[in-house]
């Protein structure tokens, strides 16, 4: 009995590439689940702010960061663009940077440098009185 090299080869090379492309198939499921997953828990919402208090030009809260321009309020979602990872503010470099895959932003949330390759969400909101307001939390 003759032992066939090239069907065990074809055999071989057919299971690898069965083989590859569950591992692809499995790591672009898990890159999309992710990438819900993880803007399903920022959330959406309204989150009321009291703004009364004294002039603050910045202030970073759990799920945004607050700007104020002269009399102008911005308020820029803290979910990277990228993945959604929550972007910190780091004080020493003057910059907003995602720990997860070092996506950089300004101070007023345009996009530096990194993967997300889009600048901070800016988040709308309204007055609910004189001294508060309504931030629509919005990730998308
Ligand atoms: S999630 Fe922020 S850079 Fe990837």
């Amino acid at each position: 009995m003759a032992f066939n090299f090239n069907h065990l080869n074809r055999r071989r090379f057919l299971k690898a590439l069965k083989n590859g492309l569950y591992f692809i198939g499995i790591a672009v499921f898990s890159k999309l689940t992710g990438r819900f997953i993880n803007r399903a828990a920022a959330g959406s919402g309204t989150v009321q702010l009291n703004i009364s208090q004294p002039n603050q030009p910045f202030r970073v809260y759990d799920r945004f960061f607050m700007i104020r321009d002269k009399d102008r309020l911005r308020f820029l979602s803290r979910t990277c663009p990228h993945l959604g990872c929550t972007v910190q503010w780091n004080d020493r470099a003057g910059h907003m940077a995602c720990p997860c895959h070092g996506s950089r932003f300004t101070k007023q949330g345009r996009y530096l440098s990194g993967p997300a390759k889009a600048d901070l969400h800016e988040l709308s909101y309204e007055l609910v009185d004189e001294n508060n307001i309504k931030i629509f939390l919005e990730d998308g």
